[in-house]
């Protein structure tokens, strides 16, 4: 299958821009797209055959269900059954943007999209293109994040086009994604909102507006526990891992930065190549040529956006010994370290 690629500008966005991906989505085809979190693969979510393809093209377990996208706050009475009130409080506050909910499913919605549960993801995104494209298709959007299984999930074009280029019917290219991690999912199915993924939107948030929404203590613990199973499918799955191997070295600054020009005297005595992922503020004290800057502890989202996008280059570059410094005082760190000890497989050392 040829993928066809088109490039659109979030400020300057035409109906007819969407004309053909409304018309490959309608005809249960599928559209990578941009949004705010990261790219999502998406199709039609009340088509079976759609969801279907999706698991296919991502080669995804398929009882791991996907995000249905929507446009309209009230597109959830479509979807749901039994929406309580905390539901509608957290689409004021929250939406359009990086949450997700989950609810009670209705009977539209079929098992191939929720991965046989019966309850539904839904989320009303903010980018603009993400927005017009589920309004102008005038369908639902079911949408996984658009990369292979087990990768990084895209945050530009560039990267769903090396993991499902051919694979799929057309990739939207609207440049690289503002926040870079997956949206912060909550479960309102049961007596009380559980936390299934940490994202931008933080406990602290969500504390402003339901009470007591804990988070799964499957994603936010350091070690994976006996008998604890994440609430969420996918989060129990080996995810964003690259190649090589992720050593995070945690504890007092000045002792990280010791520890790991230890490591790297010891590879490089070897002969064995290595590399370093830290902050912008700690970059200059490493001992080593490949230094992987994400962004500045002081402003998170800069190194919740280039997180994937660092794994992705680390794969290119074929380094197979990493380490990484821990993020743990930032307001994103429990969305940041959730994605980042699964990358290092929950390989920690204290420093
Ligand atoms: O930011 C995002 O959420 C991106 C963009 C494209 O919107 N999408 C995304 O989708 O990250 P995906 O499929 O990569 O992750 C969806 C997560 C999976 O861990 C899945 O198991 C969980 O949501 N999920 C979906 N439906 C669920 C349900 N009914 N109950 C529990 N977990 C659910
Ligand atoms: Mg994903």
């Amino acid at each position: 299958m040829e993928t066809k690629v088109i490039k659109l500008k979030r400020e300057d966005l035409k109906k007819t821009d969407f004309k053909e991906a409304g018309e490959i989505l309608r005809n249960g085809g599928l559209v990578a797209f941009p949004t705010e979190t990261v790219y999502g693969l998406g199709g039609n979510a009340l088509d079976p055959t759609a969801s279907m393809k999706i698991y296919a093209a991502k080669g995804r377990p398929s009882d791991n269900p996907l995000i249905v996208h929507i446009s309209e706050v009230s597109d959830i009475e479509k979807l749901a059954v039994d929406i309580p009130k905390e539901a509608y409080r957290l689409a004021e506050r929250f939406w359009p943007g990086p949450m997700t909910m989950i609810l009670k499913k209705a009977d539209i919605v079929p098992g191939e999209t929720t991965g046989g549960l019966d309850t539904v993801a839904i989320r009303l995104p903010s980018d603009p293109i993400a927005r017009m494209l589920i309004k102008t298709s005038g369908v639902f959007i079911a949408a996984p994040s658009a990369n292979l299984s087990g990768r990084p999930s895209p945050t530009t074009a560039e990267h769903v086009i090396e993991d499902l280029s051919g694979r799929i019917d057309m990739i939207i290219d609207g440049g690289s994604c503002e926040i870079g991690l997956e949206s912060s999912i909550i479960d309102l199915s049961g007596a009380e909102p559980l936390i299934l993924r940490p994202g931008f939107i933080t406990k602290e948030d969500f504390d402003m507006v339901v009470a007591d929404a804990e988070y799964d203590r499957a994603v936010i613990s350091e070690k994976p526990e006996k008998n604890i199973v994440a609430k969420a499918p996918g989060m129990k799955y080996r995810h964003y891992a690259p190649k090589g191997q992720i050593t995070i070295v945690k504890g007092d600054s000045d002792r990280v930065v010791g520890l790991i020009n230890e490591k790297l005297k010891e590879h490089l005595e070897r002969g064995e190549e290595a590399a370093v992922m830290c902050a912008d503020e700690t970059a200059d004290k490493y001992k080593c040529v490949h230094v992987y800057k994400l962004g500045s502890r002081k402003k998170d989202s800069e190194i919740s956006a280039n997180l994937f996008a660092v794994l992705r280059q680390l794969d290119e570059d074929g380094i197979g010994i990493i380490y990484s410094e821990s993020f743990d005082d930032l307001r994103l760190s429990q969305a940041i370290m959730n994605r980042l000890r699964k990358a290092a497989g929950y390989n920690m050392i204290n420093a």
